[in-house]
């Protein structure tokens, strides 16, 4: 057993409560990768803001889940090294589908863990999400619930049709499971295909596609429910159509991707929304740069060459969002 106090990482809840009352929301970045890690703690010292690491199925199968949490207990220093004296960093598992992948991760010195029980009937959400928050609580751990379905791809679980989350139901799930957070659904999904071009409308100046807006309603009528209540965004990219047209351009075929646009999640922000999940807009980030560096120079086969780039892209997104989406910049505690 790693208690994640010893390798310096903290839980989510002191940074949540600041958020909410703040107005703010805390960057969810997904990693996978060294150059991933390096781009978000560089952005997150040089705007003083707050980060959640967050590590899916996926992400411990691709790259080893001993590897990827020695590489969080690295971020904590590598942000000492940056010059952030007392840095906030929250070591989180996404998407846990089973108790056992929580109590591993809890095991191993994460400090927050997700259990998404959001594709199983009511009761059964509830039976394992208080297992989860029982289990979890004893070490000072953290718990993300999530009640109503995403439409897309959730790591290993795919829906069809996306199912709002019902604000009659929050107070008895909070209630019963004992959850530090939760995941809703307003009209978000996972991926780079958020919209089919049937849903959206067309901007007559940009011809871009204009998705429908997210469910505002639902979610002020949660946050009546439950007031001050840590609220989390998921598959909130805004999918930058400059990058897409960077990687289209350079060989790419990424035809109809939409996002979330970033005043929506400004919006969101400023509720008790205070964590929000951003993964797809990274891996954009970092195709069109090595796209573009092979498509400039396609004798390159140094990987710090199209690797180097992509970490800068990366870096200058995550600050973007940090600054002009989320509003933690300037927001450590100490
Ligand atoms: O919610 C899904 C995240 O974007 C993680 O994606 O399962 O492909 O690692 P992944
Ligand atoms: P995006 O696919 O919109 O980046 O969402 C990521 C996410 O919700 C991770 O849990
Ligand atoms: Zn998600």
């Amino acid at each position: 057993m790693i208690s994640y106090k010893e390798l310096g990482l903290v839980n989510t809840r002191a940074m949540f409560a600041k958020a909410v009352d703040g107005g703010y929301a805390i960057p969810a970045f997904n990693f996978n990768n060294m150059e991933q890690l390096q781009a978000i703690i560089m952005a997150a010292v040089e705007t003083k803001s707050p980060v959640i690491l967050q590590v899916s199925k996926g992400a411990r199968n691709y790259a080893n889940q001993t590897l990827l949490r020695y590489m969080a207990q690295g971020a904590v220093e590598y942000a000492k090294e940056l010059g952030c004296a007392h840095p906030e960093i929250v070591l989180h598992l996404d998407h846990g589908d089973s108790f056992e992948l929580c109590k591993s991760c809890i095991d191993m010195g994460f400090s927050s863990v997700m259990i998404d029980g959001s594709a199983l009937p009511y009761d059964e959400n509830v039976a394992l999400t208080k297992k989860v928050v029982e289990y979890a609580h004893q070490y000072d751990v953290t718990v993300e619930g999530e009640l109503g379905v995403l439409a897309g791809v959730e790591d290993e679980v795919a829906a069809e049709e996306s199912h709002y989350t019902k604000p009659e139901e929050v107070i008895d799930f909070v209630t019963k499971t004992g959850v530090d957070s939760l995941a809703i659904s307003i009209g978000t999904s996972h991926g780079a295909y958020k919209f089919t071009p049937e849903q959206c409308t067309v901007d007559p100046t940009t011809g871009r596609l204009v998705p429908p807006p997210l469910a505002f309603d639902v979610l002020e009528a949660i946050e009546k429910k439950l007031p001050g209540f840590p609220i989390v965004l998921h598959g909130s990219s805004s999918v930058p159509q400059e990058e897409v047209d960077t990687i289209n351009a350079n060989g790419g075929c990424l035809k109809a991707a939409v996002g979330i646009p970033e005043e929506q999640l400004r919006k969101a922000a400023k509720s008790a929304v205070c964590k929000i999940n951003i993964d797809s807009d990274s891996r954009l980030a970092m195709t069109a740069a090595i796209r573009k560096t092979f498509a400039e120079n396609p004798a390159e086969f140094d990987p710090r060459k199209y690797l180097g780039p992509a970490r800068d892209n990366m870096k200058k997104l995550y600050i973007h969002k940090i600054v002009n989406v989320l509003g933690s910049n300037d927001k450590l505690i100490n």
